[in-house]
């Protein structure tokens, strides 16, 4: 399973790359507000930090406030010229599907996201997205079941041959990674500190506190 860097945050995204070996960056209009500077400039660095890394896919979304398919096509296609991995992301609505399909006919590839049920990921599927981005995190804050719904979104990809890769989005703790990859998901995409807490267990800190005391008790 590959691990998508949600952030549009310059130091963390170059930190996660170098040190995490990440595949691949997410991003959504409230990261770029977080990173604090104007939505083509974000585009411009990402774009031209990856220029020499070949297949590493980076999502951009295109304004929200566009309901027109469109408007929608067209905005993707722009931001898709300025970088080969830039990968267009567009909200699961009905004008947001067609206009996904759109882009999948020019062969650009598009990341259909705030999905949250299996049925918007058949049809972002059938839409020619090559990546789909259920969402976890508000699902189970507002008390709803997510594991059955990944894993049923994995099932019914494998039943039916879809090439889209699905990226669980929105998660908090590495406990929703691990069921994440146990429900089938291709990728799962984390902001910063979710990744880097996943990486720790507090037995592993008594662990090495037990171990480094019989150390310094041992003649070595
Ligand atoms: C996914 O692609 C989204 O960018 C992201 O996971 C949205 O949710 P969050 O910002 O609440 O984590």
């Amino acid at each position: 399973m590959k691990y998508f860097l949600d952030s549009a945050k310059i130091d963390e995204i170059r930190y996660a790359y170098q040190n995490w070996a990440i595949d691949g960056l997410t991003t959504n209009p409230r990261h770029i507000q977080m990173s604090g500077k104007p939505f083509l400039t974000v585009v411009d660095e990402l774009a031209s930090e990856f220029a020499g890394v070949k297949g590493f896919p980076i999502s951009l979304e295109i304004n929200p406030h566009l309901d027109d398919a469109k408007e929608m096509a067209a905005e993707g296609k722009k931001l898709a010229a300025k970088s080969a991995n830039f990968v267009i992301k567009i909200p699961c609505t009905e004008a947001g599907l067609i206009a996904a399909k759109e882009l999948a006919a020019e062969g650009i590839k598009t990341n259909v996201t705030l999905v949250f049920s299996a049925s918007q990921a058949i049809q972002a599927a059938r839409s020619g997205a090559a990546f789909v981005s259920p969402f976890v995190g508000w699902k189970e804050n507002s008390g709803e079941e997510t594991e059955a719904y990944i894993a049923d979104i994995a099932s019914i990809y494998l039943t039916y041959g879809f090439k889209t890769e699905i990226i669980v989005a929105a998660l908090r703790n590495g406990a929703q990674i691990a069921k994440a990859a146990k429900a089938g998901a291709h990728i799962v995409t984390c902001g910063f500190d979710v990744f880097r807490s996943s990486f720790y267990h507090p037995f592993t800190d008594y662990g090495l506190d037990v171990f480094r005391k019989a150390w310094d008790n041992t003649v070595v």
